[in-house]
């Protein structure tokens, strides 16, 4: 039993959710997934201004090179000037199965929108089966990345003995 998607939780409008599971499809077409043959889509909407701003992954001959869909939005979204996203969308080529974001873009998403969720989408179904709950899914970015390091933790009072020496062990 699906429960339809929750649009204020995600706050954004269902055009704009139209927009969005559009958007995570049609980008992962442009996949550069060469080695795995994983392609992976993503699409966020901007706080401000409400655009859609997409990503792919993008593969590289040294493996671990490799930039997730998640974290090619978010790096096109900030490089635009848009640092709040209300959410971002996810989707692969795997049928019935969710493709939820690897512990960096985890990591990267709860940087940018600890607050958030994330749209997990699953390909080929319609616009109209995903707004009732069918193939897609609503996670909190906070239950996919719980206890996070988040950028308050850089601030925190430090122990006062630290010093270069004991840090740096030549
Ligand atoms: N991938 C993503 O783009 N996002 C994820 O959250 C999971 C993994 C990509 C990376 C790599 O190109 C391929 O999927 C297989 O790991």
């Amino acid at each position: 039993m699906s429960t339809a998607l929750d649009l204020a939780l995600l706050r954004v409008s269902e055009p704009e959710v139209r927009q969005l599971l559009q958007a995570c499809q049609e980008v992962k077409k442009r996949a550069y997934s060469v080695y795995s043959n994983f392609r992976v889509g993503a699409a966020l909407i901007t706080e401000r201004d409400r655009h859609i701003i997409t990503g792919c992954n993008v593969e590289n001959a040294s493996y671990g090179l490799t930039v997730c869909a998640e974290r090619a939005a978010i790096c096109q979204a900030v490089s635009r000037g848009y640092r709040e996203f209300s959410c971002i969308a996810v989707t692969s080529d795997v049928q019935g199965v969710y493709c939820t974001p690897c512990g960096a873009c985890r990591q990267f998403i709860a940087e940018f929108s600890p607050e958030g969720y994330v749209l997990l989408v699953q390909p080929g179904l319609s616009e109209d089966e995903y707004l009732k709950g069918k193939g897609a899914q609503i996670v909190a970015v906070s239950s996919l990345l719980p206890s996070g390091f988040t950028p308050a933790d850089l601030h925190l009072p430090k122990h006062k003995e630290q010093d270069v020496t004991e840090t740096i062990q030549l």
